[in-house]
């Protein structure tokens, strides 16, 4: 694939409050040696800040977009809609229905746009990270480098016995 070092990855949330799950996205970036950028989009309470985020994703060479988003979470799906580029999806725990709401409304987009939703919560967005990681280790080496030491320590730490 086309080597280009200069593609990052955007993570963006609908609140601040989702800022506490999507710190896990950037700490796992910064583990593998990803470029990223962090900002706060909300769908319905800035969808002037989203159409112009959205129309310029490709220009200021971001390769993937994660977004976090909670409740009636259609931030990841429009944002999608607006951009060819890959969009990953971490449904953050609402307050009234643990993220079920989340999940289902980043999961369940109608074919044509389509989101790679990730688990709900911490989980979600450390592994929205690792696979962000892996599509920019597609054209950068030293990413993809830094990833595969990163599973190969992880095999490491799994003891083969419990204490
Ligand atoms: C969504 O509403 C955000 O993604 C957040 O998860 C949820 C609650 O937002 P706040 O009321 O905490 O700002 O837009």
């Amino acid at each position: 694939m086309k080597k280009n070092t200069k593609l990052k990855v955007s993570i963006v949330m609908g609140s601040q409050s989702d800022y506490k799950i999507m710190i896990l996205a950037e700490k796992t970036l910064k583990k593998i040696g990803v470029s990223f950028e962090t900002k706060i989009i909300s769908a319905h309470r800035t969808p002037q800040r989203m159409y112009e985020y959205a129309a310029n994703v490709e220009r200021n060479h971001i390769g993937v977009v994660i977004a976090g988003a909670g409740g009636s979470a259609h931030l990841p799906g429009m944002i999608s809609a607006l951009t060819h580029v890959p969009v990953l999806g971490v449904p953050v725990e609402s307050k009234k229905l643990k993220g079920l709401d989340s999940l289902l409304s980043i999961a369940q987009m109608p074919k044509g746009i389509p989101v790679g939703t990730l688990a709900i919560g911490e989980d979600g967005a450390i592994n929205a990270a690792l696979l962000a990681a892996g599509i920019i280790a597609n054209h950068n080496p030293n990413v993809r480098k830094k990833l595969k030491n990163f599973r190969t320590s992880q095999t490491k730490s799994v003891k083969k016995t419990p204490k």
